[in-house]
C-alpha cells in the first residue's frame, strides 16, 4: 500500500527516497551535485537529464531497456588490443565527426581539415624518408604516389611536422585485419621538409565494409544501412605549438562518396587522386596507370597531443 498523500508530498525533496518516476532525475542529479570537478558535474548533469528524457520520450519498456543493456555490454566484450567497438559505434552514430567538428574549424563555424580518427590508428608506424615506400609485403594493386605540404593559418611552409599515414589495401583492408600484409604494412611516418611537404609510394586504397560482426553491425542491418567506407588515406600531422591535425583525404571517385556509414567526408577533404596513362613517373620503376594525390594540410596553432590508441 502506498503512503497517504499528505506525507508524501512532504517527503518529496527529502533525500532520495522516489516517489513516482518524476522524482528520478531531480534525486540523481541532487546525488551529484557535490562532484568537486566542475566540468565532470557539468557534464554528467547534462548526461543524465538528456538520458533521463530519451527514456520518457520514447516510453521506454523495460524488454527495450535490457536490449540496451545487452548492447552496451557487447560493445565491451568485442573491445580488444586488435579492435576498438566503442569507437566504430560513436562513428556509426556520428558521434565522432560531431566531435571533431565541434573542435576544429573555428568550432564547427568553417570548413575544417579534421576528420575522425577510426578505429585502426596504431602508434609507432615505421619511420620512412621522403620519397619512401610504405608497402612492406607484397601489395598487388594500382600505384599512388602521394605528394603533401603542410601550412600553418597563415598558409606559411611548417617544418618539421611528423606526419602518421594509415590505409587500406586495394582490397579494402588494414594490415591488423589481414594476415596476409606484414606488420604496419601501409603504414608509416613521414617528416616535412624545409619546403613543409612530404612525399610516399603506396598502392591506391579500396573502400572498404566497417567490421560487421559485432553490435555495431547488428545496429546497422537492424537500421537498413550498408556499412561501406569510401576509399581514403588517414593522416596524423603533430608538432609542437599546433594543434594535432587527425584527417582522411577521401578517394573522388568512390560510389560511396556521399554515403559513408559513419559520416567522415567532407567537401574539403575530397582528394584528386589523379590517372596518369602516360608521363614521366614519380619514380622511375612506377609503371602507367599510376595515381598521385597532392594535397595542402592546414594545422592550426594549439595543444600538440596525441589521441590515445584505438588499438596496440
Ligand atoms: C577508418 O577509417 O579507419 C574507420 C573509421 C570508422 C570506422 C571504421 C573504420
Ligand atoms: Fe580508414
Amino acid at each position: 500500500m502506498g503512503a497517504p498523500s499528505s506525507r508524501r508530498s512532504e517527503s518529496r525533496g527529502c533525500g532520495n527516497i522516489i516517489e513516482t518516476q518524476e522524482d528520478v532525475t531531480p534525486a540523481v542529479l541532487a546525488a551529484m551535485a557535490q562532484t568537486p570537478d566542475d566540468r565532470l558535474r557539468e557534464i554528467a548533469a547534462a548526461f543524465i537529464r538528456h538520458i533521463h528524457a530519451f527514456a520518457r520520450e520514447v516510453k521506454l519498456t523495460e524488454d527495450e531497456y535490457d536490449v540496451g543493456i545487452d548492447f552496451l555490454n557487447r560493445i565491451g566484450q568485442a573491445t580488444s588490443d586488435r579492435h576498438n567497438e566503442g569507437i566504430l559505434f560513436a562513428d556509426a552514430i556520428g558521434l565522432s565527426t560531431l566531435v571533431c567538428l565541434l573542435n576544429n574549424g573555428n568550432a564547427g563555424a568553417t570548413e575544417t581539415a579534421s576528420a575522425l580518427l577510426g578505429p585502426f590508428w596504431r602508434m609507432n608506424s615505421p619511420k620512412t624518408e621522403n620519397g619512401g615506400s610504405i608497402i612492406r609485403s607484397p601489395t598487388p594493386g594500382p600505384e599512388l604516389f602521394v605528394s603533401g605540404k603542410v601550412l600553418d593559418a597563415a598558409g606559411k611552409l611548417i617544418e618539421g611536422v611528423e606526419v602518421d599515414v594509415w590505409q587500406s589495401s586495394p582490397i579494402g583492408l588494414y594490415e591488423n585485419q589481414d594476415d596476409t600484409q606484414a606488420d604496419m604494412n601501409l603504414r608509416g611516418k613521414f617528416t616535412t621538409d624545409a619546403q613543409g611537404s612530404f612525399r610516399f609510394r603506396s598502392v591506391k586504397p579500396a573502400g572498404y565494409p566497417v567490421p560487421t560482426d559485432g553490435p555495431v553491425g547488428d545496429m546497422l542491418r537492424a537500421q537498413s544501412r550498408h556499412p561501406y567506407r569510401p576509399a581514403h588515406i588517414h593522416f596524423l600531422g603533430f608538432k609542437p605549438g599546433f594543434k594535432t591535425l587527425i584527417t582522411q583525404v577521401f578517394v573522388d571517385d568512390d560510389q560511396h562518396l556521399s554515403s559513408d556509414a559513419v559520416f567522415g567526408v567532407t567537401r574539403a577533404l575530397i582528394g584528386d587522386y589523379r590517372r596518369h596513362d602516360s608521363g614521366a613517373p614519380p619514380a622511375p620503376d612506377m609503371k602507367a596507370p599510376w595515381y598521385s594525390l597532392d594535397y595542402t594540410f592546414v594545422m592550426e596553432a594549439g595543444e600538440a597531443k596525441l589521441p590515445v590508441p584505438p588499438i596496440k
